[in-house]
């Protein structure tokens, strides 16, 4: 697909380049048809591959997924067994594909703290597809907007404490600098699927201006159509950031 083909808005709230999404419906996709939880995770899975693959011919540069929060240990230690396989499966047998595809693959959240051999595959996933120029794929793993403002606060904490930078120095920027997504664009849209209106702690600090997108959709039912239906919407809005 052609840029021309993006929805482009000039007169609006621009491309979206950084889109940021929580995927959320998986149980109750399960639920409605009698099936065990991990039946609607699997179809989330499905979901996140055709989205994948439709986000560049939208005029999608970064795409975050929220896959796994640091609140989701709560659930029963099955389900977040069924997970953490789901993902591994995933990487697994998606690597090739992404690269292929020319996606580089990154993580957010503390996803340095997952099971061993699942750390050194998200590891090897990332150095594999550092040198992509297509799709940035940003997974949130064991993802928390707080945990990672209380990380930046203390990376900033140590370097006051060791002298290497001021109290002064502690500035948005600064603290910016040190969340995970230092290095991506700030997200321009975050969408929720499957009705809630809530952020569960998803991109706190980043989302501060981004436009909020919800979509009835359940996230197993989320595809190609509805993701150009929800960037249209986002074309839609005026973007203000304070000004007028
Ligand atoms: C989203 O679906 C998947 C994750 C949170 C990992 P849910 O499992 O939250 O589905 P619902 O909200 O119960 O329908
Ligand atoms: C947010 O969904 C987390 C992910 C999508 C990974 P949840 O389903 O966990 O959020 P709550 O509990 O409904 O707020
Ligand atoms: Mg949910």
């Amino acid at each position: 697909m052609t840029a021309a083909a993006a929805p482009m808005a000039d007169d609006g709230a621009g491309a979206c380049r950084h889109l940021a999404i929580i995927m959320d419906g998986n149980g109750r996709w399960a639920k409605a048809r009698r099936l065990p939880r991990i039946a609607g995770h699997r179809e989330g899975v499905e979901a996140v591959r055709r989205v994948v693959e439709a986000a560049p011919g939208l005029g999608i540069e970064v795409l975050t997924l929220y896959a796994f929060s640091s609140e989701n240990w709560k659930r029963p230690a099955e389900e977040v067994g069924d997970l953490m396989g789901l993902l591994k499966h995933y990487v697994q047998h998606e690597i090739d594909n992404l690269h292929r595809n020319n996606v580089r693959l990154d993580f957010i959240g503390d996803w340095r703290a997952l099971k061993p051999d699942l750390v050194e595959q998200l590891e090897r996933a990332r150095e594999r597809t550092a040198g992509n120029q297509g799709l940035r794929l940003v997974m949130a793993l064991n993802y928390g907007g707080q945990a990672e403002l209380a990380r930046a606060a203390r990376s900033l904490a140590e370097d006051v404490v060791a002298g290497r930078m001021a109290v002064d120095g502690i500035t948005p920027a600064a603290l910016e600098a040190r969340l995970d997504t230092a290095s991506l664009p700030l997200p321009d849209a975050v969408l929720r699927t499957s009705g809630e209106l809530r952020l569960s702690n998803f991109l706190l600090w980043q989302s501060a201006y981004a436009e909020f997108l919800v979509t009835q959709t359940l996230w197993p039912d989320f595809d190609g159509p509805a993701l150009a239906a929800a960037l249209a919407e986002f074309s839609r809005r005026e973007r203000r950031f304070g000004g007028r």
